[in-house]
């Protein structure tokens, strides 16, 4: 069951307050009936909801892009740290969306928040081999031989051998560097630990694409936005 207010701003009906006008406006009808209360519950498997006698198409999924300051844990709830979810309006949280996936509290970048657990479940399995790419920040002057070892699977600390990866240098001066990672793995904290495997710091990480959706430029940090149609489909089709 679910609030009739909340269900029309969900359908893309307006706003909670522009959705509660329209209700006590008496515009809109459950099962025929003139509802003027927004907080009256309604099943949307069985309740037909109408706006101006035109049938409410609902919707089951949200897919949100949000460009994720530093600061945030990708968590929805964190008893000391603030979360990602506290950057999303209440309106777009009516469906309980949760992060796909992790980013850790200083990366910033493009993060998807949905609530679609299948789409989930198959973009951030390690067998589907989804593409994220990172720009990296480090304190190191990296050069061909850093190429080298990138494309041959770096080794990690415990003893674990990443699977080989473009490393793309696009900048480098005697004490820093900034670059290009796509990874298709997602072992925890892998980037740090990749450059940390080089003798080298990562003072700046950025998620850029993730499953071919590049993060919008438009979108300051701590800004999100919808998916488009598009995305959406880029990411159903995984
Ligand atoms: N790799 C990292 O080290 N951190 C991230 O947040 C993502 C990838």
């Amino acid at each position: 069951m679910k609030r009739l207010d909340n269900l029309l701003v969900n359908s893309g009906y307006g706003s909670r307050r522009e959705v509660q006008k329209i209700i006590r406006q008496k515009k809109v009808t459950v099962n025929g009936e003139i509802i003027n209360r927004p907080a009256v519950h309604v099943d949307i498997l069985k309740d037909e909801v109408c706006v101006l006698g035109e049938k409410v198409l609902y919707k089951e999924f949200v897919y949100l892009m949000l460009n994720k300051p530093a600061g945030f844990v990708s968590a929805t709830h964190d008893k000391f740290e603030r979360t990602v979810l506290e950057l999303i309006d209440d309106e777009d949280k009516i469906l309980e969306p949760y992060p796909v996936g992790r980013l850790d509290k200083d990366t910033v970048g493009l993060l998807i928040i949905s609530n679609d657990g299948n789409m989930c479940h198959r973009v951030l399995s390690p067998k589907r081999h989804v593409e994220k790419k990172y720009f990296v920040r480090v304190d190191t002057c990296l050069n061909s031989s850093h190429i080298e070892i990138f494309s041959k699977g770096v080794i990690l600390e415990d003893g674990y051998k990443c699977k080989p990866v473009e490393l793309k240098i696009l900048n480098s001066t005697p004490t820093g560097s900034e670059c290009e990672v796509v990874l298709t793995e997602g072992k925890f904290h892998q980037i740090k630990r990749m450059f940390e495997a080089i003798n080298s710091n990562v003072l700046y990480l950025k998620r850029i694409e993730f499953c071919g959706i590049e993060l919008d430029e438009n979108l300051n940090e701590g800004e999100y936005r919808h998916l488009t149609d598009e995305e959406v489909n880029i990411l159903k089709l995984v």
